[in-house]
């Protein structure tokens, strides 16, 4: 297969796990005789630096010329402690998102068996806990009509009838895909639009007996996601919960450098960690390249392309299993492992098998 590859590295500790990622497509790609080819473009602060705009029209074309995105990260200190910049990194996220259409966020929530002592919740709990979070990335609060004065402010969390029923429809295909169990998060007690989302649900439910749909307001779904993470198979929801239950959903697997996502929909499809830049740990060779990796096996698959994705999951066990780890997931007294290490330990492997 001929892929062309838009490569956006970001901010932070992006730059160091893109190349990994890459290494890993690549080396796929020489072992299945695919043709994968790179462009990089600037997202993000770096864009900002170089050009004054954190999502630069000329990355929008490498983006839609493009078969698929391989995004890293975005964030930088400097403006996160400045209310007042009129720019800021992750308009360069919300951006791309927005101009390339992609309103279905797919962020699965896995655990890996060796680290299920790593988990902030007890072994027992989470042994097995596997579910997908589908967040709706186009709409509501993030994009609707704000104000901001100095004395008064606010954001509208708007959604149409056709917004809620394309994320839920694919939602459906993910949950007959799994084991049929879809739960629909909302806070239709309260917001009027959680009301759409609950109603536009209830009448499209019918058109999918086979699979079990229930409803449950965010803030049960917050305290269940711990409680009882086996309970979740698939669950949708809006821009703003997704958001929040995804980064919680994150820490269950025991470190936030594990779980990958996709984001689907009218454009170039994206792939990327769900982590943030993390710039603290930014040039260190610290960070844990998996999270960008696992992100390469959703893209691999996305294209059908499932016995190369397998094995970049597999390579990806198997490192962990022999304690090619990042510092930490490490385990006591284990060797010391960086991002490059760790990522030229499953290009070794992905050759080798
Ligand atoms: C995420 C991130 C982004 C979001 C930020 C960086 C704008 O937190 O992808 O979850 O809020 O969507
Ligand atoms: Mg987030």
């Amino acid at each position: 297969m001929k892929l062309n590859i838009a490569l956006l590295a970001g901010d932070g500790i992006g730059p160091e796990i893109s190349v990994q990622g890459r290494a890993v497509l690549e080396a796929v790609a020489q072992k299945f005789g695919h043709d994968i080819s790179f462009r990089e473009a600037l997202v993000g602060a770096a864009a900002i630096d170089a050009v004054g705009d954190p999502f630069p029209q000329e990355t929008l074309t490498i983006c839609r010329e493009a078969d698929a995105v391989l995004f890293s990260a975005v964030g930088d200190p400097k403006y996160d402690n400045d209310p007042t910049a009129k720019v800021r990194p992750e308009q360069g996220l919300l951006a791309m998102r927005k101009q390339l259409g992609l309103y279905a966020n797919i962020r699965p929530v896995q655990t890996f068996k060796s680290l299920l002592h790593l988990s902030p919740l007890r072994e027992e709990l989470v042994r097995e806990a596997d579910f997908v979070c589908i967040r709706e990335l186009t709409g509501g609060m993030y994009f609707g009509e704000k104000h901001e004065g100095t004395d008064e402010a606010w954001d509208t969390n708007k959604y149409t009838r056709s917004e809620v029923e394309r994320i839920l429809r694919i939602a459906y295909q993910y949950a007959r895909m799994r084991r049929r169990h879809l739960t629909v998060v909302d806070k239709a007690n309260v917001l009027a639009s959680s009301r759409l989302w609950r109603n536009v649900a209830q009448e499209m439910m019918g058109e999918y007996p086979d699979v079990q749909t229930d409803f449950m307001y965010v803030d049960n779904a917050a305290m269940r996601m711990i409680q009882e993470p086996r309970f979740f198979d698939v669950m949708v929801t809006e821009n703003t919960f997704g958001d929040i239950l995804t980064d919680e959903g994150s820490c269950i697997s025991g470190s936030m450098g594990l779980l990958p996502s996709a984001s689907t929909g009218s454009g170039t499809p994206l792939f990327e960690p769900i982590h943030g830049s993390w710039p603290q740990a930014k040039g260190k060779n610290i960070a844990n390249p998996l999270a960008q990796i696992l992100s390469v096996a959703m893209l691999l698959e996305h294209f059908a392309l499932s016995e190369e994705g397998a094995l970049v999951r597999r390579a990806v066990n198997e490192s962990l299993e022999a304690n090619v780890r990042t510092p930490e997931i490490q385990v006591p007294g284990g060797a010391h492992y960086g991002t490059r290490e760790v990522g030229q330990w499953i290009v070794e492997w992905i050759r080798a098998n």
